[in-house]
């Protein structure tokens, strides 16, 4: 016999509470709980029954074949293309360009004769009509419909058959099944199992878009990550006009690639070359700035970073961090303090990462000390130095992940003096420019520096 049991459900750890708080006593997430309702069922013991599923051996899987859309950035960061039959969520911020980046790919694929339906709860087929005419979307072959109940939709997807479809959003698809409301984390999940089993079965690859809360996850249970192959989250503040597409978990390819892509108006454009984007308003001879190469997955990105040192106007100083972990910050604050004897204690320090890119590796370590001392010296670095290095606690210098591929990411870019840590000489081997090795952050202030 089947009873209901009411209970509140944390968006962010999925931990299960008896009664609605602010914050969850599981993960002290605030406002994450949601109503849950939980079927609770007498355990039975499940009977051997029935025929015995068909077993396959490994030597002659059918291969299934990735569908790639034409689009560089997307497809690498999806381990090139789309897998046939798998099952993606997209998640972003309202407006940084889910759909627009869903209906790129439609343009693709249905240039390349892959046949896709478009399910957009959100928008109606006039408004989606004039972003595909602002995307150059003119063949006539891509299925849209406004269908948000989920039979409706499946019905839709069994007549038609198609190679890719796409859900905009999961939080407005909704079953009637249910008692609860389209977006709740029961409809949510619901909805995700259902779309998935029919997607297998008929070889499907569906593309769910989703909301994300405010704390940054995905809207619905945690759980709809775990059931997915692959989750992709679009990011990028209004302020800057460039995107990240993220793979946060891939089944079929590496995760923690990234696309860049700018917003522009005929959609989200792939930038090839992210340096050049990222350093072309960099101010020659100015203090407090140093160039470094931070790494996105398998990629090397060249970025500037700033650092500010002003005398503090009251008791505390000021420490702002913007695109660099702000406890790193404090640490490294105190290396200084401790290691090169300079009183940062009595300024307020702000360090950001021009462009709103966000690098909180250790390989930010060396460049962020370097431009803190920069400031407070007022001493500027040479314009193409680059520094690249994690600093420990005693001030030591240490090596970095993929050094070989970050020093020749800054050469391409023409930065021809490299400041690196002294255990990564034996992997470097390039006579055509200049190296400073050091062992400790007091060589880094060095009279040859
Ligand atoms: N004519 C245009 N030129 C350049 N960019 C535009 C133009 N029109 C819209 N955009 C950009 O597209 C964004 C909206 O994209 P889109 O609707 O794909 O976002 P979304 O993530 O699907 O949003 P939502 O969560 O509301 O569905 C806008 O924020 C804007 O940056
Ligand atoms: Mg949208």
């Amino acid at each position: 016999m089947a009873k209901h049991k009411d209970q509140f459900k944390c968006t962010a750890c999925d931990g299960l509470t008896a009664k609605w708080q602010g914050q969850c006593p599981h993960c002290g997430e605030w406002n994450t709980l949601e109503a849950h309702e939980e079927v609770v069922r007498s355990a039975k013991r499940v009977k051997v029954a029935g025929s015995p599923p068909p077993f396959y051996s490994l030597s002659n899987p059918d291969e299934p074949s990735r569908y790639a859309s034409g689009i560089g950035e997307f497809d690498r960061v999806v381990g090139g293309g789309l897998m046939e039959g798998s099952i993606v969520l997209l998640g972003g911020d309202p407006g940084v360009g889910k759909s627009t980046l869903a209906l790129q790919l439609c343009k693709e694929y249905v240039e390349k004769n892959i046949k896709v339906c478009y399910f957009s709860g959100e928008e109606s087929v006039g408004q989606l009509a004039l972003r595909a005419k602002r995307l150059g979307l003119e063949n006539d072959d891509l299925k849209i419909s406004n269908e948000v109940e989920l039979s409706k939709v499946l019905a839709g997807l069994e007549s038609e058959k198609p190679k890719v479809a796409i859900i905009d959003s999961i939080q407005t698809s909704y079953s009637p099944n249910l008692d609860s409301l389209p977006g709740s984390p029961n409809q949510v999940r619901e909805c995700t199992s259902e779309l998935m089993t029919l997607g297998k079965k008929n070889n499907i690859t569906i593309i769910l878009i989703g909301h994300i809360t405010k704390s940054g996850v995905i809207a619905g249970p945690k759980l709809l990550e775990h059931i997915v192959d692959t989750v992709l989250y679009l990011e990028g503040d209004k302020q800057h006009y460039f995107r990240i597409l993220r793979s946060v978990k891939n089944r079929f390819g590496a995760t923690h690639e990234i696309g860049i892509f700018e917003m522009k108006q005929e959609g989200l454009v792939g930038v090839a070359n992210p340096g050049d984007m990222f350093l072309s308003e960099r101010k020659k001879g100015a203090t407090g700035s140093v160039v470094t190469c931070g790494m996105e997955g398998s990629r090397p990105l060249l970025v500037e970073i700033q650092a500010l040192a002003a005398r503090a106007a009251y008791g505390t100083p000021q420490r702002h961090a913007s695109g660099i972990d702000q406890k790193r910050l404090q640490l490294l604050l105190a290396v200084i303090e401790r290691q090169l004897d300079i009183p940062v204690s009595q300024y307020d320090i702000f360090v950001n990462i021009v462009g709103g890119m966000k690098l909180k590796e250790p390989a930010m370590d060396l460049p962020v000390i370097a431009a803190i001392y920069s400031s407070v010296k007022n001493i500027p670095l040479p314009d193409n130095t680059a520094v690249i290095g994690e600093v420990g606690l005693t001030g030591e210098t240490r090596s970095v992940m993929r050094v070989e591929q970050r020093v020749k990411e800054a050469v391409r870019m023409g930065f021809d003096r490299l400041i690196l840590p002294a255990s990564v000489k034996k992997k470097i081997d390039n006579k055509k420019i200049t190296f400073k090795f050091i062992k400790d952050i007091v060589e880094l202030i060095g009279p040859q520096v």
